[in-house]
């Protein structure tokens, strides 16, 4: 393949047949407009869009289009995007236009990827064939750095192997990012030391484009050992420079907020297989990609499918390790691993600082919870002597 193949899902309006409409598209991300162009001339016509294919799916259609590569500036993600998702989501004779998946060659492909990746992340903590269990530091704003390393401390104790900021925490007055990383790092430091295991913790350093690198800089200067980007607020080139700055040699957790906005509406925006995709060529080494049960919308055969363009070959970049978060409790843990693999972060917020007997025993339960699906026993049995799940399926059950 030499070309860029987009796949969008669309319907039409009244007035515009199919064909019509997918042709429309392939005009305005490439030589076209609304209106025939004396300007367009014939050497540029090789830059026309093509449409592949149209075809009936639903209440609408599906169509491949192929941009020619020479359209695209290589190794531009946010011209990239430009091309494959710009103007075309506004346009009146479309009701609903969803691009759900691009192809790159390989010429338009090369970058860096992840420079962890799962198994870099899992060689930092010593693991195998094991989910991870996370935790995001909650209540998510509020906190001082001192209670939020309290916090941490807590739950590295109870034997979560990772600790992240949560997507609006950055570097506000009530919090400074730089005497939060100092505080929590000491303190996992401290539980380190007691339990003999490494933690790591993402720190938030979302920021404008022009301060992102500066301050992963100085998350780095206090001891960081993971940065974390709400990368579709920052942009993937926000992204693509931390995992391409040659100062930054640790791994980046990727959060997706705002993504529902794109990715929520069956029939119009952006899926989350693109977003996986882009974030693996930008860098990312962890990245949400959702859940089978937890508190946001979810399709499980979409996230089947999303996690596998996060972990299949592809072009030599690494596997990104999947992150399944939001609403998740010690009883949904199961549900989770049973259908995601155990190729998989778990994060659970409110699922472990919510525990009736606290930060560690919540940990504590997640970890027992993973390891019952690991023995392949149900979650109410194991719990019958591990006190920590029991006192959790009591509050939030197993569903
Ligand atoms: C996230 O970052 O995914 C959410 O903050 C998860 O929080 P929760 O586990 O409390 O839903």
């Amino acid at each position: 393949m030499e070309d860029v193949i987009a796949h969008y899902y669309f319907r039409p309006d009244e007035r515009t047949t199919p064909e019509e409409a997918a042709q429309a598209i392939a005009e305005e991300e490439t030589t076209g407009t609304w209106t025939a162009l004396t300007t367009r001339q014939d050497y540029v016509r090789r830059l026309d869009g093509i449409v592949e294919s149209v075809e009936k799916s639903g209440r609408g259609y599906l169509t491949l289009i192929r941009y020619p590569a020479e359209i695209f500036e290589p190794g531009n993600i946010p011209q990239y995007l430009s091309v494959v998702a710009g103007n075309l989501f506004g346009l009146g004779r479309l009701e609903a236009v969803r691009l759900t998946d691009v192809e790159f060659p390989e010429s338009l492909a090369r970058f860096n990827g992840p420079n962890f990746g799962t198994e870099g992340v899992r060689h930092l903590l010593g693991t195998r064939n094991r989910p991870h269990v996370g935790t995001i530091i909650k209540p998510k704003v509020g906190l001082t750095p001192a209670d939020t390393a309290h916090v941490a401390y807590e739950a590295a104790s109870g034997g979560v192997d990772f600790i992240k900021d949560d997507e609006t925490l950055t570097n506000q007055s009530f919090c400074p990012m730089n005497e939060r990383v100092e505080a929590v790092m000491a303190r996992l430091d401290e539980a380190k030391d007691e339990t003999g295991r490494q933690v790591l913790y993402a720190v938030n350093v979302s920021d404008r484009a022009d301060r992102i690198v500066e301050r992963a800089e100085e998350a780095l200067e206090r001891g960081a050992n993971t940065l974390m980007v709400d990368v579709l607020t920052c942009g993937y080139a926000a992204l693509q420079a931390l995992a391409e700055e040659p100062g930054i040699s640790v791994p980046i957790h990727v959060h997706r907020t705002m993504h529902a906005a794109m990715t929520r509406n069956p029939e119009h925006g952006i899926a989350m297989r693109p977003i996986a995709r882009l974030v693996r060529m930008a860098g990312g080494d962890q990245l949400h990609t959702g859940t089978v049960s937890g508190k946001m919308g979810h399709n499980a055969e979409e996230l089947l499918l999303d996690n596998r363009a996060l972990t299949d070959p592809w072009y030599g970049f690494r596997p990104v390790f999947p992150v399944a978060s939001g609403g998740l409790h010690p009883g949904k843990v199961h549900a989770e691993l049973a259908t995601l693999g155990t190729e998989i972060v778990l994060q659970a917020g409110g699922g472990i600082h919510g525990h009736p007997d606290g930060t560690a025993a919540g940990a504590r339960a997640m970890r027992q919870a993973v390891d019952a699906f690991l023995e392949g026993i149900s979650a109410s049995e194991y719990a019958k002597d591990h006190v920590e799940l029991y006192r959790a399926l009591e509050l939030w059950g197993t569903s």
